[in-house]
């Protein structure tokens, strides 16, 4: 778009605000918009979607109105179109003025977030009666009072019929919910990459592991959603369920933080045959089907079901003939050496024995997994299925690189037919940190790097394309299906060059950067009380309550010989190695903290106690004040490092807390001494 254009574009947009905001009361008096996630889109078909999003400590009346043109909202969702459902329980860190007021005899009764914080509502609208391939735009109501700006990124596309010949383009990534920089980067680089092209998503696919550690509702919000959530306002993603999910979710029963999130087509509504189950289901975009499949739980738990289903599902696919391109896609890849290996895990080991050949025999053209945090993409391949050591002689259909290029694009014939190779693409490498063990034979490549990969349809041609965190091309290749193709399977194929290492770790900052999206509790040039001399009574000069009116006060950093120090304590030279800190601080929703911690540059070592606790230390490796023992030399380069707490949910409290540090010199004639602090929570 030329500048003028987008002037006069933004000058529509602020005039629409201005005008609507007047109108329907946004931005009008009253707190902000109570929404803390989403709105997001789910489960599109050519007829209907979802539009899905949260509100906390209320519960409005919801309204979604839609229409054709961001000004014209003409059509109403509302009423029982609109599934409400609430956290109401009560724990240790509840806001019980805020939460009990909730506690009503028809919010108890409306079916149950799983475990979402308490205070939460989530409003889940199915807005239907739409045209196939048609953009949308929608807003979100409390009755009358407008929640949504009036922007344009507010919108939804309705899928093409199934069997329209229509392109295609894809995002597809895995294992991306670190909250660390590379998760931001890799997002940022495909969407500079979609908006250089003049060509937009259609929809998203998630390979699974969307939230680490546990994939806690709090995690899905701070590590999913809220980093996605401009792109997840327009663009349905497509989930799978995966090992890290399954941590506070079960597939069996359909419940926990993900079943909560997610909403999918389990009555074939989007296509294909109806799997009755959220953990695997199917879907159409135009001439191509997708299958996503339970690789971790419902793998062996529903092995019966889910392979009948799959199989009555690619049976339906070649026969209705209206699918050119089958692609499926689920967590644990049958072919890796990157974080995980599939030819000793037992999981991976199963997905190739029993579901490969079903997809194989089905004729599927792509398969997309995560699960292991690196990139690897096969070349063109059939009945791999041996659980010894994976090779490669005998299976390869096409040794080249596939990149149209370098060898020029695999090829198979039109249609669906079986045997004639798939391409297998480990994309787990969106944000979580990175490995290599060893050397997977069938890949075209692999590389240890954080990246994601795009995928586009266009006719007879698939390309995948991987974009790597700097927004460099890294792996391109090719599918094309046209007219009659011999394929022969190839006794020596060409293989990657052996590799040695092992457990390569690409990812150095990890352990020293805190999480992104965090926020700041105790600044690093708060005011902290101390006090030097090497001795103190006992503990209790850590606990809440204590008296620490006689200290001194001054503003971090503490220290001598730093150019950064504020509060100068070259007093403690040759006289103390010790400097004791308290610092009063005040927290609201403990229970919306996914994370509490220090990011602190320091010299030589430290111990931090939260509310009288001890949560942290480094470089001392026993005992504490006077009798703090072994204190190994460390500088401070002004390279902060990111300390979590450990159990500081048992520790920290709504109101008032005290964290306090006792900083240790190496030895009393050490010429520098450093402690360079500010406190965090990831939220
Ligand atoms: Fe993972
Ligand atoms: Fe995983």
């Amino acid at each position: 778009m030329v500048d003028s254009a987008k002037l006069i574009c933004r000058s529509l947009v602020q005039s629409s605000i201005l005008l609507l905001g007047i109108a329907s009361g946004y931005a009008s008096d009253g707190p902000l918009p109570p929404i803390c996630r989403g709105p997001y889109l789910q489960c599109a078909t050519p007829y209907s979607i979802h539009i899905v999003w949260r509100t906390e400590w209320e519960r409005i009346t919801p309204v979604i109105r839609f229409g054709k043109t961001p000004t014209t909202l003409d059509r109403i969702v509302t009423g029982k179109d609109v599934v409400i459902k609430a956290s109401l329980q009560t724990n240790k860190n509840s806001n019980l003025e805020r939460l009990i007021p909730l506690r009503t005899r028809a919010n108890l009764g409306l079916p149950k977030l799983h475990s979402a914080p308490p205070g939460t509502f989530q409003y889940e609208a199915l807005v239907s009666g739409l045209e196939p391939a048609t953009r949308y735009y929608y807003a979100v109501f409390d009755g009358e009072k407008r929640l949504t700006p009036q922007s344009e990124s507010y919108h939804f596309i309705t899928m093409p019929l199934s069997g329209t010949a229509t392109p295609i383009r894809f995002w597809a990534f895995g294992d991306s919910g670190s909250n660390r920089k590379s998760q931001y980067m890799v997002y940022e680089a495909i969407m500079n990459r979609v908006h250089r092209d003049g060509r937009p998503l259609d929809f998203v696919l998630h390979l699974g592991d969307f939230a680490y550690y546990d994939g806690r509702d709090l995690e899905f919000t701070v590590r999913y959603f809220k980093p996605y959530e401009e792109l997840l306002r327009n663009m349905v993603v497509w989930p799978t369920f995966a090992n890290h999910e399954a941590h506070t979710s079960r597939a069996l029963e359909g419940i926990g933080p993900y079943f909560d999130a997610f909403i999918m087509p389990t009555h074939g509504e989007a296509g294909g045959i109806p799997s009755h189950r959220e953990g695997y289901y199917s879907f159409d975009c135009g001439r191509a089907h997708f299958i996503c499949l339970d690789s971790h739980e419902l793998r062996h738990k529903l092995r019966r079901q889910m392979s009948d289903w799959l199989k009555a599902d690619l049976e339906l696919a070649k026969k209705r003939g209206q699918t050119d391109w089958l692609i499926a896609f689920f967590h644990q890849p049958p072919y890796t050496k990157g974080s995980h290996d599939s030819d000793k895990e037992g999981d991976l080991v199963d997905m190739r024995k029993h579901y490969i050949p079903i997809l194989e025999a089905g004729g599927v053209d792509l398969v997309l997994n995560g699960h292991s945090h690196i990139y690897e993409r096969s070349m063109l391949m059939d009945g791999n299925y041996g659980t010894n050591n994976t090779v490669a002689d005998n299976f390869i259909l096409d040794d080249g690189d596939g990149n149209p290029n370098g060898d020029g694009p695999y090829r198979k014939s039109a249609g669906i037919n079986p045997r004639q190779g798939t391409v297998y693409v480990v994309a787990g490498n969106a944000g979580a940190r990175l490995t290599r063990r060893a050397l997977m034979p069938v890949m075209a490549v692999t590389y240890v790097e954080f990246g994601s990969l795009l995928v586009d349809i266009q006719g007879d041609t698939l390309t995948g394309t991987m974009i790597n965190k700097f927004g460099d091309l890294r792996d391109q290749f090719q599918i094309v299906k046209r007219g009659e193709v011999i394929t022969n399977k190839l006794s020596h194929p060409w293989l990657l060059p052996d590799w040695k290492g092992l457990n390569w770790n690409t990812d150095e900052e990890w352990d020293v950067l805190p999480p992104v999206a965090h926020k700041l509790i105790v600044p690093d040039d708060a005011t902290w009380q101390y006090y030097t001399a090497q001795d103190i009574k006992g503990r209790d000069w850590t606990w809440p309550n204590y008296d620490a009116s006689r200290w001194k006060s001054g503003p971090a950093p503490f220290g001598f010989n730093y150019d950064k120090v504020r509060t100068k304590l070259d007093s403690m030279f040759n006289k103390s190695t010790v400097v004791y800190l308290r610092k009063e601080f005040v927290v609201e929703d403990v229970d919306r903290m996914n994370n509490f911690g220090l990011v602190i540059d320091y010299d030589d070592g430290f111990i931090a106690y939260l509310n009288g606790r001890e949560v942290a230390r480094r470089n001392i490796d026993r005992g504490r004040g006077r009798y703090a023992l072994t204190i190994k030399e460390h500088r401070a380069y002004g390279q902060y490092e990111w300390v979590a707490f450990k159990d500081w949910q048992k520790y920290l409290q709504n109101g008032r807390n005290v964290i306090c540090i006792e900083g240790h010199n190496s030895k009393p004639d050490s010429d520098s001494f450093l402690i360079d602090v500010k406190v965090v929570a990831e939220q």
